[in-house]
């Protein structure tokens, strides 16, 4: 088949890499011919033509996307042609956190407490309803925690308001969390389901640095609570392809942070980590294909990603048990520039490994 992808960063690129044995062929659109995917199939690029989403349209034979911050009157536009997977709906839901905290609400998920903020007025009520410390999110368009103000005391109230530029946004509860964790899964248009184990993610100021897979010490009471949970999404949003829940655990179970309608940073270690990679059953689940088998590969496995720097990455090839990912974007603060993969049969071999490999990650 002919797999159109809005979008050609390195999800887009990591997708064609799985895809290519499968006998598909790839199309991205993007701004410009010098992304992470525009070497890896038929680039249409918006520097060559403002149709360029039409000729991708007109190249493929289903569409999906890299960002739920694609625009949805564009995906209906498209879908008039084309399938595209995910649906809309789950586009729709998952591009806002006030939609996303509703349906959470709606089918009994729990999340943190919220209160959607349209002024300063507005944000001031729903202080006095949450208290604080409280964090206030733009309710689109934020990743890596920006578009985020955690507010302390009352006298920061006016601070945060002005950081929003006048955004809709969302207040939300601040929750004491022990781990953040997250669950991938995935959705066949046969409606078949299947579920990696849920991880343990490492943020550093708002970007996820480390994955441990699967997440150590997880009762399996708790990964049921949790595929509960992402089925009765999946099935509300009759959605195809991958879908990602973030995770608090605390004191009082599970409650979900956010989603996101497509492969994710924290399922990257599935590449050589589990016996079918996230990416892998993204684009079986979108090409009608039977989803593969979510089984880790090894007992212990962990993702880091390169951020910023390129870094000693000869550390990580003289290591037998590293898996080097590099998404050929130049070096940049806070940028995700590529991930390592690790593969362990004991805790003490991941910790080891993960220890030769502390130069990538924050001090
Ligand atoms: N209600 C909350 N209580 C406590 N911590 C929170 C809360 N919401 C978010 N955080 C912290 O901030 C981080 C980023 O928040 P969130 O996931 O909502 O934003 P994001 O910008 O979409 O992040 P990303 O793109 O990395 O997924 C979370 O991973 C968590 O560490
Ligand atoms: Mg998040």
């Amino acid at each position: 088949m002919k797999i159109g992808i809005l979008g050609a960063g390195q999800l887009g690129r990591m997708m064609a890499i799985s895809g290519y044995p499968l006998n598909h062929q790839f199309g991205f659109s993007g701004n410009g011919n010098n992304e992470p995917a525009s070497l890896l199939g038929h680039m249409f690029a918006l520097e060559d033509t403002a149709d360029h989403i039409e000729s991708l349209v007109a190249f493929a034979d289903v569409i999906t996307y890299e960002s739920e911050n694609t625009d949805v009157a564009a995906v209906k536009e498209i879908s008039k042609n084309v399938a595209v997977y995910p649906g809309v709906k789950s586009l729709f839901t998952t591009q806002h956190r006030g939609r996303e905290k509703a349906l959470f609400d709606q089918l009994n998920i729990p999340c943190a407490p919220y209160q959607r903020v349209n002024s300063e007025q507005d944000l001031i009520e729903a202080v006095n309803v949450l208290g604080l410390p409280a964090i206030l999110k733009i309710a689109t368009e934020g990743y890596d925690g920006k578009g985020q103000f955690l507010i302390h005391n009352e006298n920061q109230i006016g601070e945060a308001w002005a950081s929003m530029n006048d955004a809709e946004s969302i207040l939300e509860g601040f929750v004491s969390f022990k781990r953040e964790l997250s669950l991938i899964a995935v959705r066949g248009i046969d409606n078949d389901h299947k579920y990696y184990p849920l991880v343990e993610n490492i943020h550093h100021n708002g970007i996820l640095r480390l994955t441990i897979a699967p997440a150590q010490n997880i009762d399996s009471a708790v990964q049921a609570t949790a595929e509960r949970y992402m089925k009765t999404l999946l099935d509300e949003m009759d959605h195809v392809g991958v879908l990602t829940i973030e995770l608090f655990e605390t004191d009082n179970g599970l409650a979900v942070n956010e989603m996101a309608p497509r492969v994710h940073n924290s399922g990257h270690w599935s590449i050589e980590g589990a016996n079918t990679s996230q990416f892998e059953n993204h684009i079986r689940a979108i090409s009608g294909m039977p989803l593969g088998d979510t089984t880790p590969t090894h007992a212990f496995n962990a993702m880091i990603n390169i951020i910023g720097k390129t870094g000693p990455i000869d550390i990580a090839l003289k290591l037998p048990n590293a898996h080097l990912h590099l998404y050929d974007k130049s070096e940049r603060a806070d940028r995700k520039l590529g991930h390592i993969n690790i593969t362990a049969n004991s805790q003490a071999e991941l910790e080891a490994s993960i220890d030769k490999l502390k130069d990538f990650l924050p001090k």
